[in-house]
């Protein structure tokens, strides 16, 4: 599998005084110091006049969804990106989150109320060269929104480029460019409300003097660069790019204009220059060339893909990015080596640290993410409804942190066991299957069970026998927190190892 160009998301001035704090500088196994805020909210200094973001002759990697989360942004930089967006976030996703200061990790997340998934995670590496992509269809909503970020993010970007039925259909991506009055005021009202800077990215139009006159009118908002990705909203990636189009918005245009769309031309640095030159752009913004090896921003040339996929698995593991994100992100850099053993063999990884064996970070990663257990950090894994009630409440005050073990009580045995799907090939395999199977020998009857739902987050007791089993980890949906008790009633009665279970990933 890889990724389609889509431009855009799945799913759905002003001056003050600088503060640098404390800094704690922490070295991680990325090469990464980290300067961390010691102020109580995390918030970094808000960028006075001198360092705000400047969009001129810079490189930069382009919004993409699933691939521009926070170990590809901190890659790209480290390559010699000099600014990196994020995929683009949706206004109302940001809005249904609360800012949660990751000690642990040294990060603010972002992490959305409703199932405790983390919407957007950032830190003090990328703060002054982090832009965060927005996707919205309304001026208020977005200013809302991105009042929530500005603070720890570098500028705000609109996107008015993305052609999906979801965005177009909410009004967003390319629906904003079809009402440019629309655009016009959502650029205007994040222009005057924040004190980042804003810029936002287009696709062409099937009429040169047309796309010329819209980013001459979006200009006008104050906006502090665009983004023009040179294929119309019918064309797909096979189509070659308008360069020449670009060329004449950078001619009329006084703000920097960013070129896009040349990830077909460039496989070298040299060739980030060639598509400046081309465009006759101030800077050039990279999507597929730096998905598929991000080293594409080093002045000395690539690295071996190896080299890069250990990198990019440091930093998911130093920053604990979750398992299904590393590995999206990873597929799309092998692209046909998957065909290879080694590529079969990471597709049927499910966890982070399977990912990483494969590429001998097996011990790394796991005892990162003991250490990370031991400084109680809020995992996927100790997300549940409490947890949330309370940070979404008060996300800044460290005694609200809590350890939380599940809901448990004493008489039901519970355990901490995730579900992991791929971990079942066939349905025989299953937990379920398997108990139902064990206790029609033992004639103990029907397990069954009884499942509990709170916003998104699911979790269910089994009983079998007179006997209730639970498994604190709350799962995304009904189906998986049967199998995660089935799994706690199968290790309490012998029927699977808690050693297997460790080594498989299901216990931490
Ligand atoms: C996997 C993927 C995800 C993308 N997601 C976004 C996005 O979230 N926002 C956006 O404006 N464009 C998105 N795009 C489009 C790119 O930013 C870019 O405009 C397009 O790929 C052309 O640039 P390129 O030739 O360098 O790839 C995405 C592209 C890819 C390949």
């Amino acid at each position: 599998m890889t990724a389609t160009e889509d431009d855009c998301a799945n799913s759905g001035p002003g001056e003050q005084p600088s503060n640098n704090g404390n800094l704690k500088v922490i070295r991680t196994e990325s090469g990464f110091e980290e300067a961390i805020a010691s102020e109580s909210n995390g918030s970094s200094q808000v960028k006075s006049g001198a360092n705000r973001l400047s969009y001129s002759d810079k490189t930069i990697l382009a919004p993409m969804v699933r691939v521009g989360t926070l170990p590809m942004r901190l890659l790209a930089l480290q390559f010699g990106a000099d600014i990196v967006y994020t995929e683009e976030l949706i206004d109302w996703k940001l809005l249904r989150s609360f800012r949660r200061v990751n000690d642990v990790l040294g990060t603010i997340d972002f992490v959305d109320e409703t199932d405790g998934t983390i919407v957007f995670r950032t830190c003090s590496r990328e703060r002054e060269q982090v832009v965060l992509q927005m996707g919205t269809s309304d001026p208020q909503r977005a200013l809302k929104a991105a009042k929530l970020v500005e603070n720890d993010v570098a500028g705000i970007d609109i996107n008015m480029g993305c052609p999906k039925e979801f965005s177009v259909k909410g009004g967003m991506g390319v629906a904003l460019m079809a009402d440019i009055e629309k655009a016009k005021n959502v650029l205007e009202t994040l222009v005057s409300g924040l004190r980042c800077p804003v810029t936002c990215k287009v696709r062409v139009l099937p009429d040169v003097d047309r796309t010329v006159a819209v980013c001459q009118t979006l200009a006008m908002t104050g906006i502090s660069a665009i983004g023009v990705h040179g294929r119309t909203r019918d064309e797909r990636p096979q189509h070659s790019n308008r360069n020449h189009y670009i060329k004449a918005v950078a001619n009329a245009l006084s703000i920097p204009v960013i070129a896009n769309g040349g990830s077909k031309e460039i496989e070298s640095f040299e060739d980030i220059k060639k598509f400046k030159n081309e465009t006759g752009c101030s800077s050039v913004m990279i999507a597929r060339a730096a998905e598929w090896n991000v080293s594409i921003f080093r002045k000395e040339g690539r690295l071996p893909l190896d080299d890069v996929i250990k990198k990019y698995l440091v930093l998911s593991v130093d920053y604990d990015n979750n398992g299904s994100n590393t590995k999206y992100c990873v597929q799309n850099m092998l692209r046909e080596l998957q065909e290879t053993p080694r590529g079969k063999l990471f597709l049927e990884a499910q966890t982070l640290e399977q990912i990483c064996a494969i590429w001998g970070l097996g011990d790394y990663c796991r005892a990162r993410q003991l250490e990370f257990k031991a400084a109680g950090l809020l995992g996927r894994r100790e997300i549940c409804p409490q947890v949330l009630r309370q940070e979404s409440n008060d996300s800044e005050s460290p005694a609200k942190k809590l350890k939380l073990e599940g809901n448990c009580t004493s008489n039901i045995v519970t355990m901490k066991v995730a579900y992991l799907r791929s971990l079942f090939p066939s349905d025989n395999d299953l937990p379920k299957s398997r108990l139902l199977a064990w206790s029609r020998k033992q004639k103990l009857g029907m397990p069954s069970y009884k499942t509990i739902q709170e916003g998104k987050l699911f979790q269910s007791v089994l009983t079998l026998d007179g006997k209730q089993y639970t498994s604190s980890m709350w799962e995304k949906n009904k189906r998986w927190a049967e199998q995660g008790a089935a799994l706690v009633c199968l290790c309490s009665v012998g029927q699977v190892d808690l050693s297997t279970l460790k080594a498989d990933g299901s216990v931490l």
